[in-house]
């Protein structure tokens, strides 16, 4: 393996995702092999790299060949020694304190941090120690699920602004520093349209966030559930979706601006130790005029 060029890259089947071969990331990268990276990445939405390899200082010289790292204020203390622009995802604790976030549980479909103005245009996840079972991630392509909208929907998304909650956390606890609410007319958050277009591809995609405590702007609670509701089941049962079964030296990269993802949980028994670097968003993402 090393960081050249000849490397083969091949989608998963499931509509979304792609494995790359035949490189180690470990090793300095060349414009043309970074330029195919991206290119692949752009296409596929999540990138799959396998036996790798990396340092924490190889996981953030990766991800900053696509853009700025991000560095989220709060996640201090599940950060690496040394290296404040990863956080460790990991159920694990040492002396009764977590090393990491998310724990073991279940986390439901979600988009990391759109609850802010200019959520991370990627993810890159490293599996360092993984359960013998469950933990798997699901991704969702969410290009796909616009274009598969059935035309009463896709009308009813038309114009409309969701607001995402900000006060909850992907395993649906209260954020420290947040106060519940009466009801998600009044959730904490940021405004996004459901129809956004992606700055690079020009292509437009839903943009859901995640389910619980979202609000379709403007609309009477029980007729914005009732959209959202039907929004979800569109698609939870489209068939967009890649679910990956972890190995240690698995690296992951997602565009976030257009893909959701899942967690299954695991047993708390056992270990599961990760390294994410995520990338600013960089340029607003517009949304679609017309859809
Ligand atoms: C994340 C995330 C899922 C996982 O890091 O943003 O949702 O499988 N992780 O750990
Ligand atoms: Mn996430």
């Amino acid at each position: 393996m090393h960081g050249g060029i000849e490397f083969e890259v091949n989608a998963t089947g499931h509509g979304i995702g792609a494995e790359i071969s035949g490189i180690d990331l470990s090793e300095p990268l060349g414009e043309e092999a970074f330029d195919r990276i991206h290119a692949a990445w752009l296409e596929h939405l999540v990138l799959i790299f396998r036996d790798q390899r990396l340092s924490d200082a190889d996981l953030k010289a990766f991800s900053r060949r696509f853009g700025e790292l991000d560095q989220v204020p709060g996640w201090e203390p599940f950060a690496p020694a040394g290296h404040p622009e990863i956080l460790v995802v990991s159920n694990v604790t040492e002396d009764g304190t977590p090393i990491g976030v998310l724990g073991d549980g279940e986390a439901a479909w979600h988009t990391d941090m759109a609850y802010i103005e200019l959520p991370p245009a990627a993810s890159l996840l490293y599996a360092l120690e993984i359960p013998d079972s469950g933990g798997e991630t699901s991704f969702m392509n969410m290009y796909a699920a616009l274009d598969s909208l059935p035309d009463e929907l896709r009308e009813a998304v038309r114009g409309k602004q969701l607001n995402h909650d900000a006060s909850h956390d992907s395993g649906g606890n209260l954020r420290p520093n947040h106060r519940p609410f009466a009801d998600v007319t009044s959730a904490p958050g940021v405004r996004h349209p459901l129809v956004r277009t992606h700055p690079q591809t020009g292509r437009p995609a839903l943009f859901l966030g995640r389910r619980l405590h979202a609000w379709v702007v403007g609309e009477r609670l029980s007729d914005s559930e009732s959209l959202l509701d039907r929004l979800w089941e569109h698609c939870e049962q489209g068939d967009f979706v890649y679910r990956h079964r972890w190995r240690p030296g698995d690296l992951l990269m997602w565009d976030n601006r257009v893909t959701m993802h899942r967690r299954d949980p695991f047993d708390g028994g056992q270990r599961r130790v990760m390294h994410r670097t995520q990338l600013r968003g960089r340029e607003p993402v517009v949304a679609a005029a017309e859809v």
